[in-house]
């Protein structure tokens, strides 16, 4: 995954970070815990040149590219690197923080709306710790979409910019921190969208194009409705959308992302030490042990089936 780096050779090297400054934006900005900042600062000490040089490269990607859409293809941290290397992607996204902000300021976002998108990351530095055992980011390719301004959080859910300039579309993503992810909630986060996509990107999404909504993840998953109790949010979440066919979208990632997201466990931890302390790890756990393959799906949100 290294397809939208510019060339090695070809851009100068990310300026070696200041620890202090990485620590006071993850604290002050982004939400993280004091000992995931801290982790942060310290492993700057072991960014040598070659990976400066990389830093450097994924730094350009994002600030050739502001106001993109999607996120960037950059290479994932091998598990068991070391700090340096597991926090490397983290680097070139908080250098390009102060771009971020005066995106947003170019098309009216407030601060409030940066500091929530930003909070983000501090949610997948906790994340990080819980699924390793040890601070990094392996997902800092996701934060691509942030700091180019292709993400915005509203209400309990995120869109992001998707599709292409000529039929763009809403990709709807989910946080694991912000509370149950009640129909209400949905709605209330949808209504937002609705509102503000045309009013701070008029040429995207002009008023008599109506605004397409996807959700590609393992939330969507019909097998779930086997397997979760009926009260779940999850599977309301689920029946507002129509599902894009098996055929053309049903991956093999639905058995990585469950462990990620259900368990906060690496994909490939086996069956019988996935913990089992709420609801919704004893119920998928009871569909993993009968052996049923959980996929990441694709579906479009029906709006008719939220009012809206
Ligand atoms: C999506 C999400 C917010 C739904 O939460 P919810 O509204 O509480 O969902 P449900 O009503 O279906 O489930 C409620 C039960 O599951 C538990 N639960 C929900 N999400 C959980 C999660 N990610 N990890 C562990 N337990 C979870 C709740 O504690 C509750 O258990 P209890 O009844 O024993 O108290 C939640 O699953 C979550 O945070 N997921 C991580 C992010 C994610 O998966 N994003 C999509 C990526 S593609």
């Amino acid at each position: 995954m290294t397809d939208d780096l510019p060339p090695a050779g070809t851009v100068p090297p990310l300026p070696k970070p200041d620890p202090d400054r990485v620590r006071e934006l993850l604290l002050e900005w982004c939400g993280a815990d004091p000992e995931d900042a801290l982790a942060a600062a310290e492993a700057v000490g072991g960014l040598d040149d070659e990976l400066l040089a990389l830093g450097g490269r994924m730094h350009r990607s994002i600030a050739d590219d502001m106001g993109g859409r999607l996120w960037l293809r950059w290479p994932k941290p091998p598990a068991g690197a070391p700090d340096a290397e597991r926090f490397l992607g983290l680097y070139p996204v908080l250098e390009a923080v102060p771009l971020m902000l005066d995106f947003h300021r170019g098309i009216g976002v407030d601060e409030d709306q940066s500091r929530l998108v930003l909070q983000d990351i501090g949610e997948k530095l906790r994340l990080n710790r819980v699924i390793y055992g040890r601070g990094g980011l392996d997902v800092a390719f996701w934060f691509t979409a942030h700091v180019r301004g292709a993400i915005y959080q509203l209400g309990r859910l995120q869109f992001c910019m998707e599709g292409t300039t000529a039929m763009p579309r809403m990709g709807l993503h989910i946080r694991g921190e912000g509370g149950p992810l009640t129909p209400e909630a949905v709605r209330s986060s949808v209504a937002q969208a609705l509102e503000f996509f045309p009013a701070k990107f008029p040429g995207l999404f002009p008023p008599e194009r109506p605004m397409t909504f996807m959700c590609s993840s393992w939330l969507l998953d019909p097998q779930l409705r086997d397997w979760l109790p009926e009260r779940s949010n999850i599977l309301k979440f689920g029946e507002l959308f129509e599902l894009v066919g098996p055929a053309s979208y049903a991956n093999a990632g639905g058995h990585d992302d469950v462990r990620r997201f259900v368990f906060a466990r690496t994909p490939g931890t086996p069956t019988e030490e996935l913990p089992e302390e709420n609801t919704l790890q004893r119920s998928m756990l009871a569909g993993l042990k009968a052996g049923v393959a959980f996929q990441t799906r694709l579906g479009g949100l029906k709006r008719e089936r939220l009012g809206l």
